[in-house]
């Protein structure tokens, strides 16, 4: 058979820090990468969107109040959504405190930012594009931010990058104009219709409470686009127990916000 079709499994599970190490330093922040670092992860998920002078940020909710202090430093500006800030506005926010004070002064950071620090570090990188039909066109920007930053290589194509979303369109448009980026669907489509996906996508990566053997074993029989086993990574993943009964199902990946724990736990299975 050629190496291609030789299921080489991730044992134990890859684990990949969700949004940074969140439960020890504010999410999607330069820190929360640096955290996940020290911690011996190499695997870091984000999520990406863009600003009203069209910058692709780090950030997770639509709108900034829950992780910044927008709400005092621009009382008028409600709803405060991510896409009504141009970059300059959203470097004046503080991104940490509200987290904790000890991360007073962390800033969202650019895509670009946040790509030279996992670069640095020698990290890997999960992209999220978030709520992409709000952006129309973001995902020819993240491809050209990625390689700009040199991120679409060969060593980078191959094993230190995957862009997922729960946007099917969005990941479809992702694998047409780049085929060879390895791609990850977030959600737990129908096992009928899992062969369509395989046609764009790398991935299948549902909630852990739908990652069971069954489904895993049913992604698991189908290849993607690159002829290489369809992989699931499970996502929000905290404890112990669950880390290991997800392991058991054969899960590829697991998300976490306490990627310690879970490297721990996944180690001993
Ligand atoms: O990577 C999986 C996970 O991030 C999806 O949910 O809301 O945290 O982006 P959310
Ligand atoms: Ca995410």
């Amino acid at each position: 058979r050629p190496q291609s079709d030789v299921r080489k499994p991730h044992r134990p599970p890859l684990t990949v820090a969700h949004r940074g190490a969140s439960a020890y330093a504010p999410e999607n922040t330069l820190a929360a990468v640096d955290k996940a670092h020290e911690l011996g992860i190499d695997w870091v998920e984000n999520d990406v969107q863009r600003t009203k002078d069209g910058e692709l940020v780090v950030i997770h909710d639509t709108t900034l109040s829950r992780t910044t202090d927008v709400e005092d430093r621009f009382p008028d500006r409600s709803p405060w959504k991510v896409s009504d800030f141009t970059l300059k506005e959203m470097k004046t926010l503080d991104a940490g405190s509200w987290f904790d004070p000890q991360f007073k002064g962390e800033k969202i950071p650019t895509l670009g930012e946040y790509l030279d620090r996992l670069s640095r570090n020698g990290q890997e990188l999960l992209l999220e594009l978030k709520s992409p039909s709000a952006y129309p066109g973001i995902e020819r920007e993240t491809l050209g931010e990625l390689r700009q930053k040199g991120w679409l290589d060969r060593r980078h194509i191959r094993s230190r990058l995957i862009i997922q979303s729960f946007d099917k369109s969005s990941i479809q448009e992702v694998h047409q104009q780049n085929p060879e980026v390895k791609t990850g669907f977030l959600g737990t489509p129908k096992v009928g219709d899992l062969k369509e996906y395989a046609k764009f996508t790398d991935q299948i990566n549902p909630t852990y409470t739908d990652a069971t053997k069954t489904y895993v074993d049913a992604v698991h029989a189908l290849k993607g686009p690159h002829h290489k086993t369809l992989e699931v990574f499970t996502w929000t993943v905290n404890d112990a127990d669950t880390a290991r009964k997800v392991a058991d199902a054969g899960v590829d990946g697991i998300i976490t916000n306490k990627p310690d724990v879970i490297s721990n736990a996944v180690q001993r299975t």
